[in-house]
């Protein structure tokens, strides 16, 4: 298929009580990783890829990273018959609008370190550009740490701030800060689960989790079953696809082919990500 917007899929997952993945990427092996399992699995899926990525892929260029991304994302999901959108995280202003440009699906403008006013005036101008295109726009209120930008909770989303904040934008999805931290690398983290409630309460758009790596799994379900419908997955795949990697290599060190470490790292990410989406409930969901 060409690529999809998925915004109907995740108010679908919004209404039903299941939940699209968003797998991030790094590298060629890791985006047919995810849209191989979506199509095994039959399942909608968001090929996402972040602002570091597009500067490793572009050897320090995002724009080159997004040409290139955008280019083999459409092959990507040309690949296979379930719908795969190609997601662009965490981005600057400048970025959302090449995306939307190369033909990126989606795109989430990351204003959570602007001052409140600056990041409705920014979000609300490119949530216009990207309507136009049809492309499903993201925006976050509150603030989920990431590593080397900001490190601790301190920012959850307030329930009456995002609803204004939607109301303010008319953003399609907005992300969500519940204590979720990026680039956790074990199951241990809680999540504010009230305060989910209370945002759903008064916000009727589809939420995001990100940093969904290090939250419990008993959690997320809960989450999911609350309503909130898109649940980013970055660190969880870079463990086992590294964890591949090292065996083969650990194994055998006279290994020189990448193909020979790149393959087994391919596919035990396949599994993990089939894994993600039969639990997220959304496995099975795109019949053909
Ligand atoms: O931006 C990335 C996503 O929110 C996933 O975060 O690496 O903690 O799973 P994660
Ligand atoms: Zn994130």
């Amino acid at each position: 298929m060409t690529l999809t917007n998925v915004k109907s899929w995740l108010e679908r997952g919004q209404r039903e009580g299941f939940a699209v993945g968003a797998f991030n990427a790094n590298t060629l092996e890791q985006i047919q990783a995810i849209v191989l399992a979506a199509e095994a699995e039959k399942a909608p899926v968001i090929v996402q890829i972040s602002h570091r990525a597009l500067q490793y892929i572009g050897s320090g260029s995002e724009t080159l990273g997004l040409q290139y991304v955008a280019a083999i994302g459409k092959i990507a999901a040309q690949s296979v018959r379930v719908p795969v959108a190609l997601h662009l995280d965490h981005a600057t202003e400048t970025e959302v609008l090449q995306a939307i440009s190369l033909g990126f699906t989606s795109v989430m403008f990351d204003g959570s370190l602007l001052p409140y006013e600056q990041n409705v005036e920014i979000t609300r101008r490119l949530y216009y550009a990207a309507q136009a295109a049809n492309v499903c726009f993201e925006a976050e209120i509150g603030e989920v740490p990431k590593p080397g930008v900001s490190e601790s909770v301190e920012a959850l989303t307030d329930p009456d701030e995002a609803a204004a904040f939607v109301e303010a934008t008319g953003i399609d999805t907005l992300a969500v800060a519940l204590g979720s931290i990026h680039a956790v690398t074990e199951k241990h983290v809680s999540i504010d689960l009230e305060r989910l409630k209370a945002i759903r309460r008064v916000v009727d758009v589809p939420l995001v989790l990100h940093g969904s790596s290090g939250v419990n799994d008993n959690e997320i379900a809960e989450a999911i079953r609350l309503g909130l419908s898109k649940v980013n997955v970055a660190t969880q795949f870079n463990v086992v696809f590294s964890r591949a990697v090292r065996s083969v290599l650990t194994d055998d060190p006279q290994v020189v082919d990448p193909r020979k470490y790149l393959a087994p790292a391919r596919d035990a990410m396949q599994a993990a990500v089939a894994e993600r989406l039969r639990f997220f409930g959304i496995a099975g969901k795109a019949i053909r």
